[in-house]
C-alpha cells in the first residue's frame, strides 16, 4: 500500500458540493489518498469530476453510507483517518413529499458512519490521535429570522456589528422547520454527541445557500437558468419576498480544506456569503445576465417569473454570522456575488450537454409532477 500521508474519506463526493471538495483536495495534496464514497442517487454525478477521475490519488467506490459492514470494511482496507462527510438527501421540496428518505439517510447513515468510524479507530493502538470526523452541516437548523434590516441585504462585516443579533450564530439555539432541516439537526446531535459520548474527534459547520458550477437543476439558480434558456416558466414561491445567504460553493471547499486542518476538535464554525438576497431580486440577476449571454434584449424573458403557491414552512430568511471562522482562521469569501453569478451563469450555458443529460428522461417526470400541484 503506497504511503500516502493521510487517507481520507469524503461522501457524497459525486454530488455539487462534494465534488468541488474532492476536485481541491485530489489536486492540491498528492500525497493524500482522497476516497469518494457516494451512492450515486439522482443527485450524484460522476461527471462532476471527469478531470480528476484518472489522477492516482484517487478513488470512486459506490457506497450507501447505511451499509455499516461495506464502511466499516472499507476503513480498514483504506487505513482511513479523516472523514469529511457531505452524503444527503440535500433537496427541501423533496423532503416535504418523502420525509423518510431523509431520516433514512441524513440521520440514519450519519449515524451508521459515526458507529464504523468509532470501532475501526478504537481497535487502533494510537486510536483517535490524528483521526478526523469533519460533518458538513447547513444553516437550516437554526430555524428562520425576520426581514429585520433594511432591504434584507447585509453585505459584509460591518453589517454584522450595525445588526448584530440579526444573524444565525454558532451559539444560536436549533430551531428547524422542514424535514430536511430536522433530519440535518438530528444528524448534527449525533456527531456531537460521539465526541462527547466516546472522545472521537468531531467538527461541524453549518453553510448557508451554495451556488456555481455543478449544482443539480431542481435548485433556484440553475434550475431558473435552464429554464430562462428553453423560455420556460420561473416558479417564484409565494412573493419571492424569502432571503437567502448566498456563498460560491469554491468559496463553500476552501473553507472546508481549512477547517478540516485547522479547525478545533469539537468546535462549530458557520460558513456564510455575507451576501443576502431577495428570491426576487436574485432572479432578476440571473434573468438579466442569461439574456446578455445568449445575445437577448437584457430583461427581455422578465415575463417568464410565475408565481406559484408557497413552499409549505417555507423559512423567512437565512443569515450567517461567520466572524469566528474569519477571526480564529482568517477565512473569507474570495469572490463577489456578481463575478459569481456570471461566471455560474456562463458554465452553465458553456455545459448544456451536462444540463441535458440530467433534465432529460425520468427528472422530466419528476419535475412535472413537482409543480403539478402549484
Ligand atoms: P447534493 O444533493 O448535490 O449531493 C448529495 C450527494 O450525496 C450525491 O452525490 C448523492 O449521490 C450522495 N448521497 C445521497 N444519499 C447517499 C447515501 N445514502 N449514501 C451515499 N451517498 C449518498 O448535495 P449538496 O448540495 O452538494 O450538499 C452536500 C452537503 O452539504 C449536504 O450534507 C447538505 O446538507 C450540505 N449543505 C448544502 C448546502 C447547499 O447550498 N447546497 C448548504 C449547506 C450545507
Ligand atoms: O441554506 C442552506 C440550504 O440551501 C442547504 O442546506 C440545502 O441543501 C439547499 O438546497 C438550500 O436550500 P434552499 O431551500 O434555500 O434552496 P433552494 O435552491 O431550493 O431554494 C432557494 C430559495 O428559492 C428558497 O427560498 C425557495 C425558493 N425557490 C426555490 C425553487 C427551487 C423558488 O422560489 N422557486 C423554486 O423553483
Amino acid at each position: 500500500m503506497k504511503n500516502y500521508t493521510r487517507r481520507i474519506v469524503v461522501t457524497g463526493g459525486a454530488g455539487f458540493i462534494g465534488s468541488h471538495v474532492v476536485r481541491l483536495l485530489v489536486n492540491k495534496y498528492p500525497d493524500y489518498r482522497i476516497i469518494n464514497l457516494d451512492k450515486l442517487t439522482y443527485a450524484g454525478n460522476l461527471a462532476n469530476l471527469k478531470d480528476v477521475e484518472d489522477a492516482p490519488n484517487y478513488r470512486f467506490v459506490k457506497m450507501d453510507i447505511c451499509d455499516f459492514d461495506a464502511f466499516y470494511a472499507l476503513m480498514q482496507e483504506e487505513q482511513v483517518d479523516g472523514i469529511i462527510h457531505l452524503a444527503a438527501e440535500s433537496h427541501v421540496d423533496r423532503s416535504i413529499k418523502d420525509p423518510f428518505t431523509f431520516a433514512r439517510t441524513n440521520v440514519m447513515g450519519t449515524l451508521s458512519l459515526l458507529q464504523a468510524a468509532k470501532l475501526y479507530w478504537e481497535s487502533l493502538p494510537e486510536k483517535y490521535e490524528g483521526k478526523r470526523f469533519y460533518h458538513i452541516s447547513t444553516d437550516e437548523v437554526y430555524g428562520a429570522l425576520e426581514l429585520t434590516h433594511p432591504e434584507g441585504v447585509a453585505c459584509d462585516f460591518s453589517a454584522h456589528e450595525v445588526y448584530g443579533d440579526d444573524f444565525f450564530r454558532e451559539s444560536t439555539k436549533y430551531n428547524p422547520h422542514s424535514p430536511y432541516s430536522a433530519s440535518k439537526a438530528s444528524s448534527d446531535h449525533f456527531v456531537r454527541a460521539f465526541h462527547d459520548t466516546y472522545g472521537m474527534p468531531t467538527i461541524v459547520t453549518n453553510c448557508s445557500n451554495n451556488y456555481g458550477p455543478y449544482q443539480f437543476p431542481e435548485k433556484l439558480i440553475p434550475l431558473f437558468i435552464n429554464n430562462i434558456r428553453h423560455r420556460r416558466p420561473l416558479p417564484v414561491y409565494g412573493k419571492g419576498e424569502n432571503v437567502r445567504d448566498w456563498l460560491y460553493v469554491v468559496d463553500h471547499a476552501r473553507a472546508i480544506d481549512l477547517i478540516f486542518h485547522k479547525g478545533r476538535i469539537a468546535e462549530t464554525y458557520n460558513i456564510g456569503g455575507f451576501n443576502e438576497w431577495k428570491n426576487i431580486d436574485i432572479i432578476k440577476v440571473v434573468i438579466r445576465t442569461v439574456d446578455r449571454l445568449l445575445g437577448r434584449p437584457e430583461g427581455a424573458d422578465m415575463d417568464l417569473i410565475t408565481y406559484v403557491t408557497d413552499r409549505a414552512g417555507h423559512d423567512l430568511r437565512y443569515a450567517i454570522d461567520s466572524r469566528k471562522l474569519k477571526s480564529e482562521l482568517g477565512w473569507e469569501p474570495t469572490l463577489q456575488f456578481e463575478q459569481g453569478i456570471e461566471e455560474t451563469v456562463k458554465w452553465y450555458l458553456d455545459n448544456q450537454k451536462w444540463m441535458d443529460n440530467i433534465t432529460s428522461g425520468d427528472y422530466e417526470k419528476y419535475y412535472e409532477s413537482m409543480y403539478a400541484g402549484r
